[in-house]
């Protein structure tokens, strides 16, 4: 019999299922490993990572390096990338527009090439979510920037260290930032920078590239070097734990109730999550190998604030809204990042979920029961909560929109199935 071709096997059914139990393995961070790889264009050579997610936002970022120029090869969650001495220092439209985070190519180029265009990229499904403080950010360094048909021409003969002052710490921004400073002449102090720990593996690999970079007190200091070298290991770089994987398992698990082990989960990347799910009534055991998370019972009702890192990640907010919804009593959930990111609470009042949003908040009255219904993913992570709040429902959900989770998720629903779950992909 043929395969069902990928429009055909684009929905995911979830069915209610019962307690979860056994392992799961989170692999690597999504918003870690697409930064690494823009990170290795500047420097020429043979560059190794492993822990690399088979996710298709890694095979798009694959596709833009390789129009650029560089050699791709990978196999088993190691990614090879051969930099050579030239690029084609261009990020073209059809590229940056199906993913944003194409954006951070332009703080390495430019560093290294003192020149990039790049295609603006445009609004998406949180709303408007505009470049200007990774423009201003690079400007500071002596970037020089002209907008033409719709792509960002940057130039720069020089970089010079800078005080660098973002007014929001902006992950995209101090990625892009930090990128071109370690090649700057001289000193940067970046203020207000992002910490969230995917900002840390960056930091980590820029170093282990021969950059100087370390934290001074509130500030992010850089000192330029001359030039970078592909990071001396055979082995590679390992990326960090996807942490927000790792929230989605802990959704799945909050719901159906069960204990599962999320091995390479690191706690300490989710401090605040894990203090709401607790508090919610769940009991995460952290070690050094991962996370033992159970649940036994209705969880409560606790209300949500998203905040940067060390507060609780936007990322995080679909699933606790999902958890929220079979909760006992009422919460507040107040999304303080991307202020459109509400869309796939339509999508969960048609399982019943009794939800009511104002401007940016959300009041959410926990049901006994949701009930099953076809839904749609419009993004990667409202997708996987609606996958798991299917599991939590009466009946059959037909999440449709599943390639909007492939594209940060590796296998979801053999993962889940591993851990007892009755979900599929049809
Ligand atoms: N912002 C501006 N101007 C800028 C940059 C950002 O106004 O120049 C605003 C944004 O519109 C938003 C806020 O600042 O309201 C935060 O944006 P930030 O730059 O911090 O986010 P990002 O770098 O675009 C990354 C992750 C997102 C995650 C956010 C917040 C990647 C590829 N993406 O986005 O992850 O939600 O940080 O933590 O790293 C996802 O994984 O699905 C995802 C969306």
């Amino acid at each position: 019999m043929n395969e069902p071709d990928s429009d055909e096997r684009d929905t995911i059914v979830a069915r209610r299922s019962s307690a979860l139990d056994g392992e799961v393995r989170i692999g690597g961070a999504k918003n870690s490993v697409l930064k690494l790889m823009a990170a290795c264009l500047g420097a020429e050579g043979r560059h190794v990572l492993a822990n690399v997610p088979d996710i298709s936002d890694v095979s798009l970022m694959c596709e833009l390096l390789e129009a650029m120029g560089v050699i791709v090869t990978r196999d088993d969650h190691r990614l090879i990338l051969d930099v050579p001495a030239e690029l084609h220092t261009e990020a073209p439209y059809h590229l940056v527009e199906r993913m944003r985070a194409s954006i951070v190519v332009l703080g390495p180029l430019l560093a290294r090439f003192g020149t990039a265009r790049v295609a603006l990229p445009g609004g998406d499904d949180f709303g408007p979510r505009p470049i200007d403080m990774h423009l201003r950010a690079l400007e500071s360094l002596g970037a020089v920037f002209s907008t033409e048909h719709g792509d960002i021409s940057a130039r720069a003969d020089t970089l010079t260290g800078a005080d660098v002052v973002l007014e929001y710490p902006s992950v995209g921004a101090t990625e892009n930032v930090l990128m071109a400073a370690v090649r700057a002449k001289g000193r940067t102090h970046i203020h207000n920078a992002a910490r969230e720990p995917e900002i840390g593996d960056l930091v980590g690999f820029l170093n282990a590239m021969g950059a100087k970079v370390g934290w001074a007190g509130d500030r992010l200091r850089i000192d330029g070097v001359e030039r970078l070298h592909p990071i001396r290991s055979d082995s590679g770089y390992r990326v960090i734990a996807d942490r927000i994987e790792a929230s989605t398992y802990l959704a799945a698990v909050g719901m159906c109730g069960g204990s599962v082990f999320l091995r390479g989960a690191v706690a300490d990347h989710m401090t605040m999550l894990i203090r709401k799910l607790t508090e919610m009534g769940m009991h995460i055991a952290p070690d050094a190998a991962g996370v033992q998370a159970t649940a036994t019972g209705r969880l409560v009702a606790a209300d949500i604030s998203t905040l940067p890192y060390p507060g609780l990640a936007t990322d995080y907010k679909p699933f606790l809204v999902a958890m929220l919804t079979t909760a006992s009593g009422v919460a507040i959930v107040t999304e303080n990042i991307f202020t459109g990111r509400f869309r796939y609470i339509d999508e969960l009042r048609r399982m019943g979920a009794d939800i009511r949003t104002e401007g940016h908040h959300a009041v959410i009255r926990g049901a006994e029961h949701l009930s099953g219904a076809p839904v749609r993913s419009h993004d990667i992570r409202a997708g996987a909560a609606l996958v798991v709040a299917g599991l939590a429902a009466e009946g059959q959900t037909e999440v449709a929109g599943a390639s909007h989770i492939d594209r940060g998720y590796e296998d979801l629903v053999g993962k889940l199935v591993g851990i007892g779950a009755t979900v599929s992909r049809s």
